[in-house]
C-alpha cells in the first residue's frame, strides 16, 4: 500500500499551511487531487455556503475563516488546515469515487468543526485561533455562539442532502462530540479521572468528526458497510493522534507556529492526555502535579507556575507517553486503512497526510 520511494514535495495554497505530501495522488475527475487542490475545492465551496449567512452574521463568519479583517476588508488569514474536508474527499477517492461527489459532505464536517471551534474557544477562555483574536474576544461571546449555531444550522442543510446514512453519521457524530467536549469541561475539578477516562473524551471531542469525515467519503463512493466502517475506524484512530499531538503542542508547541496560546490548558487545569499519564504515572514530580492542580483554577497561575506544572509532567513521563501513544495511534489507524482495501494512488496520499498529521507542529 505504501510507497517508501515517493517524491515529496511542499503544498500550499494561499492562507493554509504548507503540509509534505507525496507529489502525486491518483489521477481522477479533478485535476491531480493534491491537497492543495482539495483544500480549493472545499473553500471554494465552503465561500459559496457562508455567503448565505445574513449579513450581521456573514461579516464575522468572513473574519472568522480568516477572508476578511475586523472591518470587513479583504486579508489572506489562514482559514485553518481543512484536515477534514481534506479526509473526506481523499478517502473519496480512496474508496473507488470522484472528489466532486464528496464536497457537499466535506463542506459539511468543514462546518461542523468551524462550529465547534467557535463554542470551544468560549469554553476554554482562548483568546487566539489562526493567528488573530478568536470570535468572542473580538466580535463578543454572543456572537461567537450565534454564528456557530448558524455554521451548525448550514451543516444541516448540506448533509440532509446527502441521504439518510450519511445524515444519521453525521448528527452521530455531532452527538459524540458534544459529549466528549462536555467530559473535557467537567474534568477541569473533577478530582478521580483516570487516563482511561481521557481516552474515551478525546475519542468524542476529536475522534468522532474525523471517523464521520472518512465515513461519509467512503460512502459517498458508494461504499458498502462493512468498507466504510474501515474507513471510518482509520479516521477515529487517526482522531486520536491528531487530539495527543493537540495536547502535547497546547503545553510546548510555539504559538507563533500553531497561532493558538500557549500554557492555557494548564492554567484552567484541563486533564488533557499528557496531565492523565502524567498524574498515573505513580512518580514523585505525579505528587507534586496533582498538588498544584489540585488548587483552585480560579487563582490567577503565573507563568512560574505554568512552567513547572509543565516541567512536572515532562518529568512524570507524560510528554513521551503522549508521543508514544500517538505512534500506536497512527500505527492503528495504518492497520484500519488496510482493511479498508484503499485504491493504490489514493492510498499514497493518505498516509502522507496521516503521518504528516501526526508529526505536525500547527
Ligand atoms: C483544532 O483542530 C481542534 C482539535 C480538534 C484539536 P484543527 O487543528 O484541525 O484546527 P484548524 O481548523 O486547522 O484551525
Ligand atoms: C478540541 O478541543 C475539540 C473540539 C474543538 C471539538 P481543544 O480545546 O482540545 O482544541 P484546541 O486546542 O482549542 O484547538
Ligand atoms: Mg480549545
Ligand atoms: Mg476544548
Amino acid at each position: 500500500m505504501s510507497e517508501p520511494g515517493a517524491k515529496k514535495r511542499a503544498v500550499h495554497c494561499p492562507g493554509t499551511p504548507a503540509v509534505a505530501l507525496p507529489e502525486e495522488t491518483s489521477p481522477g475527475a479533478i485535476g491531480s487531487g493534491s491537497v492543495d487542490e482539495l483544500r480549493s475545492l472545499t473553500l471554494a465551496e465552503l465561500k459559496a455556503v457562508v455567503g448565505r449567512l445574513p449579513e450581521s452574521l456573514r461579516h464575522i463568519a468572513e473574519y472568522h475563516f480568516g477572508w476578511k479583517d475586523e472591518r470587513g476588508r479583504p486579508v489572506q488569514g489562514s482559514p485553518g488546515k481543512l484536515v477534514r474536508p481534506v479526509l473526506v474527499l481523499m478517502c473519496a477517492r480512496a474508496a473507488g469515487g470522484q472528489a466532486e461527489a464528496a464536497i457537499p459532505a466535506a463542506v459539511a464536517v468543514e462546518l461542523v468543526h468551524n462550529f465547534s471551534l467557535l463554542h470551544d474557544d468560549v469554553m476554554d477562555g482562548d483568546a487566539t485561533r489562526r493567528h488573530r483574536l478568536t470570535v468572542w474576544s473580538a466580535f463578543g461571546t454572543g456572537n461567537a455562539v450565534l454564528l456557530g449555531d448558524a455554521l451548525l444550522a448550514l451543516a444541516f442543510e448540506t448533509v440532509t442532502a446527502l441521504g439518510r446514512g450519511s445524515a444519521g453519521a453525521f448528527s452521530d457524530a455531532l452527538l459524540d462530540m458534544v459529549q466528549g467536549q462536555a467530559k473535557d469541561l467537567a474534568f477541569e475539578v473533577e478530582t478521580s479521572v483516570t487516563l482511561s477516562d481521557g481516552m474515551t473524551m478525546a475519542a468524542g471531542k476529536t475522534g468522532a468528526l474525523l471517523r464521520c469525515a472518512c465515513l461519509l467519503g467512503a460512502l459517498s463512493a458508494g461504499a458498502d458497510e462493512a468498507r466504510a466502517v474501515s474507513f471510518g475506524e482509520f479516521g477515529a484512530h487517526l482522531g486520536l493522534a491528531f487530539q495527543l499531538t493537540d495536547d502535547v503542542l497546547s503545553i510546548w508547541g510555539d504559538p507563533e507556529t500553531t497561532g493558538k496560546p500557549v500554557g492555557n490548558d494548564l492554567r484552567t487545569r484541563k486533564k488533557t492526555l499528557p496531565v492523565l499519564a502524567a498524574l498515573s504515572s505513580g512518580t514523585a514530580a505525579a505528587e507534586r502535579l496533582a498538588l498544584l492542580y489540585g488548587r483552585d483554577p480560579a487563582r490567577p497561575t503565573g507563568p512560574d507556575e505554568c512552567g513547572e506544572l509543565a516541567a512536572l509532567i515532562e518529568q512524570a513521563g507524560g510528554r513521551s507517553w503522549a508521543e508514544h501513544s500517538g505512534q500506536q495511534a497512527y500505527a492503528a489507524a495504518i492497520a484500519a486503512l488496510e482493511r479498508a482495501r484503499p485504491e493504490a494512488g489514493a492510498a499514497v496520499g493518505l498516509l502522507a497526510l496521516a503521518e504528516a498529521l501526526v508529526h505536525r507542529t500547527s
